[in-house]
This record gives C-alpha cells, sequence and structure tokens, in this order.
C-alpha cells in the first residue's frame, strides 16, 4: 500500500531533513474561482501554516520557503503592498503560537527594501525563537540565490582580503551564506506546475532531490506533502557516485 493512500508516517530516518519550497499557483487559485489575487495569497498562508504543523510533527528539521523573490517587486504595487501587508499580519498572529511549539523562525533575502515596520517584526520575531530547539522555519523574503552568492562573496572577501590572492574554496564561503548553517535541503518542491529553480537556493540545491507538482499551491494539503516524501523515499541518492557504491 503506498503511504499517500493510507496517510501513515513513515519511519523518521527516511524523512528529509531538510524541505525546500517555492508556492506557486495562488494567483491562478484565485482567478479559477473569479477571486482578486490576494484571496489566493491569504489561502497560500493557511497552507503554510498547515504545511508547518505537519513538517514540525513529522521530525522534518528545517523547512525553507520562498514566500518573495527579488524578481517579485515588479509585481503591480498594488499586490506587492498586499503581500507584504500579509507577512505583516501572518508574523503578529503566528508568532507567539510558533515560539510555544518551539519553532525557530528565520528570515533570508535583502530586507533593505522591505519597510522599517515588517523590518522590526523580523528582528523581535527571530530574536524571540533563535533558541528554539524545534523545526527551524526559514523564510525567504526579497531573496535571489544569486544575491545571496554574491552577498556571501564580498562578505567574505571584506573579512578575509587575502583570500583575493589565496583562491577561494567552497568551505570558505559556505558560513558566508545565507542558509550556511542548515544542512543542504533534501526534497525541493514546486508546487504550480512549473519546472524551474527561478534563482531559489541555487549553491545549496546541487545535490537535492526536486519533485514538481500541479497542484496550485492553496490545495498542497497533508496528502500532497506525503506524495512528495513518497517520491523522495523512492529515489536513489547518489551524490557522484555510481548506483553500485549506494
Ligand atoms: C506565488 O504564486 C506566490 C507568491 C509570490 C507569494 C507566496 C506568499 C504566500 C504563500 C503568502 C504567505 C507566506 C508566508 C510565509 C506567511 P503566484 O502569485 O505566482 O501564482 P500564479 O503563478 O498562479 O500567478
Amino acid at each position: 500500500m503506498t503511504l499517500s493512500s493510507t496517510l501513515t508516517i513513515p519511519t523518521t530516518g527516511a524523512i528529509p531533513r531538510h524541505v525546500a519550497v517555492i508556492m506557486d499557483g495562488n494567483g491562478r487559485w484565485a482567478r479559477q474561482r473569479l477571486l482578486p489575487r490576494i484571496a489566493g495569497h491569504r489561502r497560500g498562508s493557511e497552507t503554510v501554516r498547515k504545511l508547518v504543523q505537519q513538517a514540525s510533527g513529522l521530525g522534518v528539521e528545517y523547512l525553507t520557503l520562498f514566500a518573495f523573490s527579488s524578481e517579485n517587486w515588479r509585481r503591480p504595487p498594488e499586490e506587492v503592498g498586499m503581500l507584504m501587508q500579509l507577512f505583516i499580519t501572518n508574523l503578529e498572529n503566528e508568532i507567539q503560537r510558533m515560539h510555544a511549539a518551539q519553532i525557530r523562525l528565520r528570515i533570508i533575502g535583502d530586507q533593505g527594501p522591505l519597510g522599517t515596520r515588517l523590518q522590526t517584526l523580523i528582528a523581535e520575531s527571530q530574536q524571540l525563537t533563535h533558541a528554539n530547539t524545534g523545526l527551524t522555519l526559514t523564510v525567504a523574503v526579497n531573496y535571489g540565490g544569486r544575491w545571496d552568492i554574491l552577498q556571501a562573496l564580498n562578505a567574505l572577501l571584506r573579512e578575509h582580503p587575502e583570500k583575493q590572492q589565496e583562491g577561494i574554496r567552497e568551505i570558505d564561503l559556505q558560513p558566508y551564506l545565507s542558509m550556511g548553517d542548515a544542512p543542504e535541503p533534501d526534497l525541493f518542491i514546486r508546487t504550480g506546475g512549473e519546472q524551474r529553480i527561478s534563482n531559489f537556493l541555487l549553491w545549496q540545491l546541487a545535490y537535492t532531490e526536486l519533485y514538481f507538482t500541479e497542484t496550485l499551491w492553496p490545495d498542497f494539503d497533508r496528502k500532497s506533502f506525503l506524495q512528495a516524501i513518497e517520491s523522495y523515499q523512492k529515489r536513489q541518492r547518489r551524490f557522484g557516485r555510481t548506483g553500485d557504491q549506494c
């Protein structure tokens, strides 16, 4: 019997330690219902809340969500404004509950352009939850994978100008990346039918198992997540070795 048909919880060893998600399809979900796009984003935030609970319950250690890319500023200003307001409302409403559930919240991305209200809330929320020992929930806001690699490189060279002559190794750069202290994602999920990485965690996804589904983000429910995990469990992860070596 397949995992998704029984909804049984798979054994802990088989659970991906780090899951990264591009949450796509909110706009289409709303359009199908003749609703404004923001209604799709609102429903999408409910999916986020449920997924965080489910992932935490399954023993996932890191859940990383792409909420707003550096390119999303190109959307109509009203939609950008409403998305920012939605992040604020969600943080205000959920942070105490997350804290009580031992969730450690982190925001990655260039916070400069986010506005002072959101910046303050982010700082307070991170400070409140930084010592929690449960799921680490990382939300990427105004994030881009290329931006991340470049900011890491620039920070490294500022602190270690000698590296310019010596040359830079992977392990030198690692600590300066936004997710420097987290394990690399085991499973990447993108909803909404597109099969792209879209400038998400470019460095960290090098060996990650990729899973794409047509399901629109607001419809991505418990069963959908279990199906993604089931697909992951069937993969053979080789990290460059041959099948015989695994
Ligand atoms: C992509 O769908 C979705 C976004 C750009 C925003 C994601 C935001 C949320 C789910 C809201 C809350 C987030 C958190 C972390 C509380 P789209 O608008 O590109 O959909 P489309 O491709 O169908 O137009």
